[in-house]
């Protein structure tokens, strides 16, 4: 009888999504979440930006099919990876430090923590080494075998966004209003292309005009890094204070100085303002937001198999 019961529970663990939990790694690799920090702690002193490249690949990787390490595989001869998506090609970046993360948990608890579990650490890890909050995550995910890139090319929302349409869409995810306004707080670090802005410098909505919701001294200096011929991979700052997550991003809303038109409309439309006023005036309401968003975001998960890879970029030979 009891056996039964216990079958019947096994089925459902391997039938829906996996329970995290923030202790699932004691047993078998309790060292794990120091050995990513210090791998990310290097990775911040080689070259600053790749800790916010590495947060991004939480956002890049949870919309599509859940947490589950899609993202980082690479193209095989036959299928394409997500890496080809529309809001990932020329663009996501710093996927050798989730390599150097992997190789060194490898060593130490060889086939135990899953790539998804890392993109989460790391992602927890890239704000709380910049200034930023830091907490505690729930880990447990397997890694997803293969990879989603139509759905990517699907879900992941354009620069050009508006407020209307991103809150529209964070719902499908049951993330709020504020979840989307505190989550894009996240922009508080990086960079991004003068490709994700020349229509808003240029041709906004195919007006033939610039976005007027642009400060125009800041559209000055935007237009100064990227004139119309740029070559446009060349990148500028999301907020004033790139390498330290504070709140000075959402100051900069307030001063529309965003600089993607994603970011800068969360001003405009008064549905997200509120949110953004809240946060520009107090950073410590913005923090805790933005780690409930986090926590939101890294609980996606799909009811599909998965492995703990060996290898974040390639799914295990059967
Ligand atoms: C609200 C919807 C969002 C949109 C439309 C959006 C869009 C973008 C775009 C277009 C870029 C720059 C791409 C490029 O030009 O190369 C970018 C960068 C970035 N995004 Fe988002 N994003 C959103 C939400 C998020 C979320 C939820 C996170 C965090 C989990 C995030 C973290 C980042 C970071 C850290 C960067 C800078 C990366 C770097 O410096 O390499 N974004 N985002
Ligand atoms: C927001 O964007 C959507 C999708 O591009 C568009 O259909 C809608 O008209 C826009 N809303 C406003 C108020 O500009
Ligand atoms: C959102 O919440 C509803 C109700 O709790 C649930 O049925 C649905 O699966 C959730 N959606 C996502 C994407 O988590
Ligand atoms: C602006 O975009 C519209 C619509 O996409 C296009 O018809 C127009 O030619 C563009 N104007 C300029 C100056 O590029
Ligand atoms: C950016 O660089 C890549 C190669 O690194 C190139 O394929 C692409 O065309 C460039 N994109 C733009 C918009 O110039």
């Amino acid at each position: 009888m009891s056996s039964l019961f216990l079958l019947f529970l096994l089925h459902i663990t391997i039938a829906t999504a996996a329970q995290l939990r923030p202790d699932h790694y004691l047993p078998t690799c309790p060292n794990a979440e120091s050995i990513v920090r210090n791998v990310m702690k290097k990775a911040l002193i080689r070259e600053p930006r790749s800790v916010a490249s590495v947060m991004r690949l939480q956002f890049n990787d949870c919309f599509v099919n859940g947490c589950d390490a899609s993202v980082l595989l690479d193209d095989t001869p036959t299928v394409p990876g997500e890496k080809q998506a529309l809001a990932s090609i020329n663009s996501l970046r710093s996927f050798e430090v989730i390599d150097e993360i992997k190789e060194a948990l490898e060593k130490v608890c060889p086939g135990r923590v899953s790539c998804a579990d890392i993109v989460i650490m790391a992602a927890r890890d890239a704000v709380a080494l910049t200034g930023g909050p830091d907490w505690k995550v729930r880990l447990g995910r397997l890694d997803s075998l293969s990879p989603w890139l139509e759905e990517s090319n699907e879900i992941m929302p354009s620069p050009r966004s508006n407020a209307s349409y991103l809150i529209d869409l964070f719902k499908k995810f049951n993330l709020s209003v504020e979840d989307l306004v505190a989550l894009s707080g996240t922009h508080s670090i990086g960079q991004a292309r003068c490709f994700s802005i020349m229509f808003r410098l240029y041709n906004q909505s195919g007006t033939g005009r610039p976005d007027p919701a642009i400060e125009p001294k800041y559209r000055e200096k935007l237009n100064k890094l990227c004139p119309t011929n740029v070559d446009q991979n060349v990148t500028g700052d999301l907020d004033a204070t790139p390498r330290v997550f504070d709140n000075q991003y959402f100051k900069d809303l307030v001063a529309g100085r965003g600089f993607l038109n994603s970011d800068q409309t969360l001003h405009t439309f008064t549905q997200t303002r509120s949110f953004v006023k809240l946060f520009s005036k107090d950073q410590s309401v913005f923090f805790k937001a933005v780690v409930n968003g986090m926590l939101k975001l890294g609980d996606l998960q799909s009811n599909q198999r998965g492995e703990i890879r060996r290898n974040c970029r390639v799914v295990n030979k059967r």
